[in-house]
């Protein structure tokens, strides 16, 4: 009878240390298969900043801030000759198919006196023309709002959307501060 309650505490005590050695060991996989994982992450990155650096990045993977930092306003203002047959861009000009573009960075969405808006366009009244979102819309009009009167396809291509943006900028008496890179 003793050796048989004996055994059951022994066998009771082997489980638990069983159990405690399989958490430790447990812990020790999962912590060695943490380790490699970061410093990888950090290299690609690394790399991929590189890649920025040397001019030779995947565009698309570039920040809308480190677009604009190299972006050229000269070109800027040949791509927007594609927006002159709507807009004109003076200070006090008129609205014609599209409203005035002087001072569009930061204005309020759909907030130009005198023009008709979309009801979708006013639908983004409460939010402002941040570099951002100039670029989403200029990226694709319709993506940003799908039912916009502006029917212009977009400009596809990050760097010259970016020299686009860097002119519009200039188009105000207090240039905005660019977004950091
Ligand atoms: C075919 C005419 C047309 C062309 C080309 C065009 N736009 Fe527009 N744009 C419009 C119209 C119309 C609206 C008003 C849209 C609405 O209310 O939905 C508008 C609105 C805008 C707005 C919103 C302004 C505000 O006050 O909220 C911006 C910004 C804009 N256009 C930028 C551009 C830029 C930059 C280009 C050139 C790359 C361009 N557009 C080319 C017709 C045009």
């Amino acid at each position: 009878m003793d050796s048989f309650v004996f055994n059951k505490f022994a066998g009771a005590f082997l489980g638990t240390a069983l159990v405690v050695f399989g958490l430790g060991e447990l812990k020790n996989i999962i912590y060695h298969a943490e380790t490699p994982e970061k410093p990888g992450f950090i290299i690609e990155v690394a790399e991929a900043a590189t890649g920025e650096a040397a001019g030779g990045g995947e565009t698309a993977k570039e920040s809308l801030g480190t677009l604009l930092a190299k972006a050229d306003p000269a070109k800027g203002q040949a791509q927007a000759k594609a927006c002159l047959a709507c807009h004109v861009f003076e200070k006090g000009g008129a609205n014609k198919t599209g409203p005035d573009l002087w001072d569009v960075v930061d204005r309020p969405i759909a907030s130009h006196e005198g023009f008709a808006y979309s009801d979708d366009m006013k639908s983004h009244s409460g939010d402002k023309w941040t570099f951002e979102n100039l670029n989403t819309f200029i990226t694709n009009p319709k993506g940003f709002v799908p039912k916009t009167k502006m029917t212009f396809g977009g400009i596809k291509r990050d760097q010259a959307r970016a020299d686009l943006l860097a002119y519009l900028r200039t188009l105000s008496d207090s240039p905005k501060p660019l977004p950091a890179p």
